[in-house]
């Protein structure tokens, strides 16, 4: 592989501002992970326990990661895999220590293969609002008429038409090449600009409704109630993958969008607002879904349809339910867009800078590669159901290719990227270098050195191991 040379700083992209930076960061955060990806593991795994530990996973884990995350991105100024070994040789220090890069593109192309199926579902649904309105006009609920158990129906039935599910999830993976072959300041950073606000206004609307309807006090005790007995290897593990999924961590997102971060950006700060933003998201998500789901008499542990099959019916009491259904998928379609733009982004700022292709054939080239593995992602909810690739490791037994994506993901790549990280960053990077770069000082300095020392790399290995053995 060729080396970018240090000539790629002066022709490495950038974004506008800081606010455009905080902006693009909080879209790859903020995502399918907190609106539909989080209350469907939090009803996996059994409520309470797994939040507080998502919870506490993000202060301890995850916001220190993604504080080295950007700051080896900024200081290297490249691709993630060569702003690594940028970081490494300035620190005289192995530069094979780039694999955190290379591991890290391969996952964040994974991730987008799947993510863009999901994020096809959203736009099916944005269709079914959008006819519902013409069909029923705007003051109804939504899908007059029609009984709940046909509302829930509407996602099987999606799943089993193969054809319709390829073609949304190209769809999708489309658009989201278009913005990254446009490029960082005028594809991506616009994105960003424009649609997080949109969605935070969208967001809080909706949430204030919901919260004057539906089982909200029963919903806050089965998310926030305690129960140590819940709380076995599998569920700290999923936590710990959600905490790293939510927040785009250990798949270098992260790193490539810090090296487009201009000096004068306090990366400590940013950090922090990062996590903050993204966390209450997938909280106040938690509180949209469940209360409905409990209203309606639905499963907590639905899995992957919660968001899809448990709103759909709320919408449907509302007044100006398809209105409110139909905003409500435009907005979730925002934030998965600008985080699927970021997942896009990793692997094609590598092609493009390790490989010297122009953005454009870059953004084409891992573009094909994702819609190849997204048509068998597609495909696993019905022609290749019964499809296990993984069948003889016990964490994926009868798991299709989708969820076997997901789960390889979540709990492998990221975990294992996130405790290279912290050990390089930790141990191996020069002091001077760090310390330059992650704009804190005093208590919060050594607390966040701490963390990346001693505290991730040991809580994530027993974390990783009790998950993987028990
Ligand atoms: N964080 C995004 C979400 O929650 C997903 C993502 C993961 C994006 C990894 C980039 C990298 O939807």
């Amino acid at each position: 592989m060729a080396a970018a040379g240090s000539g790629a700083k002066a022709g490495h992209e950038n974004w506008s501002s800081r606010s455009a930076f905080v902006l693009a960061a909080v879209g790859s955060a903020v995502g399918l992970g907190n609106m539909w990806r989080f209350p469907a593991e939090a009803g996996e795994n059994g409520g309470g326990a797994f939040v507080l530990f998502y919870i506490f996973c993000v202060m301890l884990i995850g916001l220190p990661v993604l504080l080295s995350e950007v700051l080896i991105g900024r200081h290297g100024q490249s691709s993630a895999p060569e702003s690594v070994r940028r970081v490494a040789r300035d620190s005289n220090t192995s530069t094979g220590w780039s694999i955190i890069g290379s591991l890290g593109v391969f996952a964040a192309f994974l991730i987008l293969s799947f993510y863009c199926v999901v994020g096809g579902w959203v736009l099916y649904y944005i269709g079914v609002f959008a006819s519902d309105i013409v069909q029923t006009g705007i003051t109804s609920g939504a899908f007059a008429g029609r009984d709940p158990g046909d509302i829930e129906g509407l996602l099987p039935s999606l799943f089993g038409d193969g054809g319709l599910m390829v073609g949304l999830n190209l769809g999708f993976l489309a658009l989201t090449m278009f913005f990254v072959a446009r490029g960082v300041s005028s594809g991506i950073e616009w994105v960003a600009v424009y649609l997080m606000p949109l969605f935070f206004a969208l967001f809080l609307a909706i949430t204030i409704y919901g919260s004057f309807t539906g089982n909200f006090s029963e919903a806050v005790a089965y998310l926030f109630t305690f129960d140590a007995s819940k709380l076995t290897g599998e569920v700290m593990l999923a936590a710990v993958g959600q905490a790293f999924f939510s927040l785009s961590l250990g798949v270098a997102g992260m790193i490539t969008y810090g090296s487009y971060a201009n000096r004068d950006t306090n990366l400590g700060h940013t950090s922090g607002i990062i996590a903050g933003a993204d966390t209450a998201v997938a909280l106040i998500a938690g509180l949209a879904i469940f209360p409905i789901v409990f209203a309606a008499g639905l499963s907590a542990s639905a899995g992957p349809g919660l968001m899809f099959q448990s709103l759909p019916i709320s919408f449907q009491a509302m007044p100006f339910g398809s209105l409110i259904g139909f905003a409500f998928f435009v907005m979730v379609f925002f934030a998965a867009l600008t985080s699927s733009v970021s997942l896009l982004e990793a692997p094609t700022a590598f092609v493009k800078d390790a490989i010297g292709m122009p953005r454009m054939v870059a953004t084409l080239v891992v573009g094909l590669g994702a819609a190849i593995l997204g048509v068998l992602s597609s495909l696993s909810f019905n022609e290749m159901a019964e499809f296990y690739p993984l069948n003889f490791i016990p964490l994926f037994a009868e798991t299709n290719f989708f969820d076997t994506l997901d789960g390889v993901t979540a709990k492998l790549f990221m975990p294992i990227g996130a405790i290279l990280t912290c050990i390089f960053v930790g141990w191996f990077a020069d002091a001077r270098l760090i310390d330059d770069e992650n704009g804190l000082d005093g208590v919060l300095h050594q607390t966040w050195r701490a963390l990346v020392r001693f505290v991730c790399p040991v809580v994530l290995t027993v974390i990783l191991a009790y998950g993987l053995l028990s």
